[in-house]
């Protein structure tokens, strides 16, 4: 390839960035054609694999992302690159090049996850072909060139049983949990980052009927269930005219038009929490989330504090919550001797502070009903018998 010919790629890649779709082969090729008329096929394919090479793979990360039992891939600077494979951060020998080569690399990766990534927009969320969840920062929003994180997509997903085989939950619980989505009762999944929130509200998914139907919405396609009957909503950001831009609230609403039997959010983190506690009080039971919250105690707080992004006073989150979200399942990871583990740690009911004495301050509370360590027999706390009266009340209504 000439001179002339890189300044061609260099073009093609800008417009297949610009597009905001996922860089395929045939999407290469394609640009390659109507960018360049006149050229041969020869010279259509030799641009077409330059472009490749630039666009298609995670080159000097693919190695990692390869590694049996690996679930992340952080890369904080060309020498500074980390892995997760069960056991916590470890720091990786590989080297990707200058700085540079590390900032065209997180482009290159944007514009495989069909997102855009450049001075205007410097950040950039997606997933892969291959389904790697993908976040990318680029300087000077962060020190380094960029910074990238990527999440290997799990490739089986988990039932109930397999939780209990991995020794996430306890055998004992397995029925229980079972029971709280057949009885449709709405549930927060809540965990530290990476803790295995997804994991579960998966496996929980999956112990919903098959005659259900679940709408599920997610910021970028995540979460992975086997059921028959699952239509799948996927966010969208601003494009580079700085509009199309589709938010989780939008697609709540648009949901609520779907016949839902179910409605999951894969992640809530913003003012999304407003139209779900709406579309949660007004008939749609059974809905399940995920909501970064530190302990099971912190998600009554969290709610609140989400509810105040989209203009909710506490009091109405409060009014809200306790019947969209009755229960909680907080997944912790721990080390245990010695090894590092991901287990669900507290199934909680979220009540009223009318409901119990204990809440001093706080408008709503969240009450153990079931703890476990990860190891060992688990405990029944004071909201045990809340969860009972729930879920006989909804054999009552089911
Ligand atoms: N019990 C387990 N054993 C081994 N790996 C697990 C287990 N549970 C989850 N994982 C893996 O750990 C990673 C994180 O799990 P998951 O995506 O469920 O966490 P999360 O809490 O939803 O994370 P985030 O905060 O990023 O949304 C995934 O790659 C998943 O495949
Ligand atoms: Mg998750």
């Amino acid at each position: 390839m000439n001179s002339d010919d890189d300044h061609v790629v260099a073009s093609i890649r800008q417009r297949l960035i610009a597009a905001n779709e996922p860089v395929t082969s045939a999407r290469i090729e394609h640009y390659v054609r109507e960018y360049a008329v006149a050229l041969g096929d020869e010279a259509v394919a030799d641009i077409s694999r330059a472009l490749e090479r630039q666009l298609l793979g995670a080159g000097a990360l693919q190695q990692l992302l390869d590694l049996p039992g690996v679930t992340d891939v952080l890369v904080n600077g060309p020498q500074d690159i980390w892995v997760d494979r069960g056991q916590g951060l470890q720091r990786t020998r590989v080297i990707l090049g200058s700085d540079a080569d590390l900032r065209t690399l997180a482009m290159r990766l944007a514009a495989n996850a069909g997102c855009r990534l450049d001075d205007a927009c410097p950040t950039a969320d997606g997933r892969l072909p291959d389904g790697t969840r993908f976040h990318a920062v680029l300087a000077p929003l962060v020190d380094a060139a960029a910074v990238i994180s990527l999440r290997v997509p799990q490739t089986q997903s988990w039932q109930l049983p397999q939780l209990v085989e991995q020794a996430m939950i306890p055998a004992l619980w397995e029925p229980i949990l079972a029971q709280i989505v057949a009885a449709r009762i709405g549930v927060v999944v809540s965990g530290a980052t990476g803790a295995g929130k997804t994991t579960v509200l998966a496996a929980l998914l999956r112990a919903a009927g098959a005659y259900e139907r679940i709408v599920l919405i997610e910021e970028s396609r995540e979460l992975m269930v086997e059921h028959p009957h699952l239509v799948a909503l996927q966010s969208r950001r601003v494009n580079a005219e700085g509009s199309g831009e589709i938010t989780l609230s939008q697609l709540v609403k648009e949901s609520l038009r779907m016949r839902p039997d179910r409605i999951v959010v894969g992640e809530v983190r913003g003012a999304e929490i407003r139209e779900l506690l709406l579309a949660f009080n007004t008939g749609h039971r059974g809905g399940a989330v995920t909501l970064h919250a530190n302990s099971a105690q912190d998600v009554p707080a969290r709610l609140v504090s989400l509810g105040q992004l989209a203009g909710l006073s506490p009091a109405v989150v409060a009014d809200q919550a306790t019947t969209a979200f009755s229960v909680v399942m907080h997944v912790r990871r721990a080390y245990h001797q010695g090894q590092l583990r991901r287990f669900v740690s507290n199934v909680a009911v979220l009540a009223g502070r009318g409901d119990t004495p204990s809440a001093p301050g706080s408008a709503i509370t969240s009450l153990d009903a079931l703890t476990w360590r990860g190891y060992g027999p688990s405990r029944e706390g004071p909201g045990w018998a809340e969860l009972q009266r729930l879920l006989t009340a909804a054999q009552q209504v089911v």
